[in-house]
């Protein structure tokens, strides 16, 4: 096992040009961990955010960036049975996945499933807990019920059209172009609404309303939200591109009875988070495993040129998921 790996580091907060290659010392596996030697690691816009200095590590993460990859197993520490040696696996990570080498807890990680590449799995963790958590613990989405989600063609929108529509939910979705649009009918969406030239509030209105919607984009999707959503509806906020602050008239979640919620994924105990991939390693490794849901994949960068990858994120004008390649 080599002492020092390739690393990519956030030298200050700024831009994508902030991210340089560095050499880092191989983590360590502590007691219940894992050490992952990466092939592949997924970029996700909480990555972005941490880079500009918006969106802190907890104390016990890896400042480096980087929150999901794939791999083999590398070293296992103390008190791990589920994996060994040599297992090939995707896992959520609690930072650190822009390098070589990265430690998780062992209950985080899956193995890779059955037909499927690891550039692909290493795109799995970050969206399909975020999602699964949100949607079906939180946000109780069941078959039948409408369900709307914005940023379709984001890594999470493309997750959650595919798990929703799969799962028996009627899915309607926003999204900034035709084009995007069109990949999430592709997905399972019944109704993609390009949010440029049509009014999100009315389609959904017209349909029933919203029984759930997940919303990352915020600020004046929060009043026109709970618009959209039918007596009783769920509003589950996983972030707030627009900004997290708006005026909003409460009568409306009294007199229809709404419940607004949100959780983030990142500071959640080890727990939390081993007991989300277990519910996804029972409900949803069989559906992607059978081929009715797959990663939707946007482009790969060398680990080098994160900021690169950084710098396509944040356009906006990519559709699905970005990794870096490893090695
Ligand atoms: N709470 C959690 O645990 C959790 C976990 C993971 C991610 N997230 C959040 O979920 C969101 C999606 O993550 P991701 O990695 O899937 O992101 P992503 O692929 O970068 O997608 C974000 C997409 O949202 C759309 N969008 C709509 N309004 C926007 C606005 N005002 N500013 C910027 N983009 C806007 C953009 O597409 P168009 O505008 O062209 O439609 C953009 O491509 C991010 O905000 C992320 O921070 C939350």
């Amino acid at each position: 096992m080599p002492k020092t790996m390739r690393a990519v580091e956030i030298t200050k907060p700024g831009g994508p040009e902030v991210l340089a290659m560095s050499e880092q010392p191989v983590p360590q596996p502590a007691a219940g961990q894992i050490l992952i030697e990466i092939a592949y690691a997924g970029v996700n816009r909480p990555d972005a955010l941490q880079r500009a200095g918006a969106y802190a590590p907890p104390p016990s993460a890896s400042p480096l960036p980087g929150l999901e990859a794939a791999g083999r197993v590398a070293a296992v520490g103390p008190d791990v049975s589920d994996w060994k040696v040599g297992d090939e696996v995707c896992a959520l990570l609690p930072g650190g996945g822009y390098a070589e080498y990265a430690v998780t807890p062992a209950a985080h990680a899956l193995p890779v499933p059955r037909g499927m590449g690891l550039k692909e799995a290493a795109c799995l963790p970050e969206t399909f807990f975020t999602v699964w958590t949100n949607v079906f613990e939180r946000g109780g989405l069941k078959a039948g019920e409408l369900f709307l989600v914005h940023g379709g063609s984001s890594g999470i929108g493309t997750t959650a059209i595919q798990l929703a529509s799969t799962l028996g939910a009627r899915v309607f979705t926003t999204a900034g172009s035709d084009e995007k649009c069109a990949v999430c009918k592709d997905l399972g969406a019944e109704r993609a609404i390009n949010y440029r030239d049509e009014d999100f509030v009315e389609i959904v209105r017209d349909a029933g309303g919203a029984d759930l919607i997940l919303d990352m984009v915020g600020g004046d999707y929060l009043p026109r939200n709970v618009r959209a959503l039918a007596d009783d509806g769920r509003l589950v906020q996983i972030a707030f591109l627009s900004g997290p602050k708006v005026e909003l008239n409460f009568a409306q979640v009294m007199a229809r009875r709404l419940t607004i919620t949100g959780s983030t994924l990142r500071p959640q105990s080890d727990l939390a988070k081993a007991r989300i991939a277990s519910a996804l390693r029972e409900h949803v490794w069989p559906l992607i495993e059978a081929g009715r849901i797959a990663p939707v994949m946007d482009s790969a960068f060398p680990l080098a040129d994160a900021a690169a990858a950084h710098a396509r994120i944040e356009s906006s004008g990519h559709v699905g998921k970005i990794v870096l390649k490893v090695r």
